[in-house]
């Protein structure tokens, strides 16, 4: 993923931005194996605390810059702890798994949008969502992931339930 070349042309296809949205979920492509995304970031917006079911999370920056902050659980007080804060540019690769912790994802910048790409094996379909770090650790919600497009196509069919889509955004 980290030699991997991927020139604006070859994502634009993929590069469906709705602003009134911290960021949409643009499906690429999908097996038994894994699912790859292109997430559009709109400017200074990030996504809710989540955690990440599938065995392996891989994310590259394509364009812009992505702060990420890690949370972790503290069993006995039943809070979510800040761990630590990274920020990933252009070209940069991070990963996420359960075994790391929570994190949740998004865009620094005030100004102008970021694109990421993201390659989770296998596939998942929900996920816990935190509305706040300081929500208790076992004050989760789950959320549907959908699709803002799918192989390039506007699919608002698939965008999930209403609300429930929209608990991880
Ligand atoms: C991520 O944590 O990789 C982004 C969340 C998402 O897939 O919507």
């Amino acid at each position: 993923l980290e030699r991997s070349d991927l020139s604006t042309k070859s994502v634009n296809k993929f590069t469906h931005w709705d602003l009134s949205k911290s960021y949409t979920r643009n499906l690429c492509h999908s097996t038994d194996e894994y699912t790859l995304l292109i997430l559009c970031w709109s400017p200074g917006k990030e996504s809710k605390i989540h955690n990440h079911p599938s065995q392996s999370c891989f994310i590259k920056t394509l364009r812009g810059c992505i702060r990420e902050v890690v949370y972790g659980i503290d069993e006995d007080k039943d809070h979510l702890k800040p761990v630590r804060t990274r920020f990933y540019n252009e070209g940069q690769v991070s990963w996420m798994s359960d075994s790391i912790g929570l994190h949740k994802i998004g865009n620094p910048s005030p100004e102008s949008g970021s694109v990421t790409l993201h390659l989770y094996t296998p596939p998942f379909s929900e996920c816990k969502v935190w509305n706040s770090s300081t929500d208790n650790a076992s004050n989760f919600e789950i959320a549907k992931m959908g699709f803002f497009s799918v192989m390039g196509l506007r699919t608002p069919q698939l965008e999930g339930k209403k609300g429930k889509f929209a608990l991880l955004m």
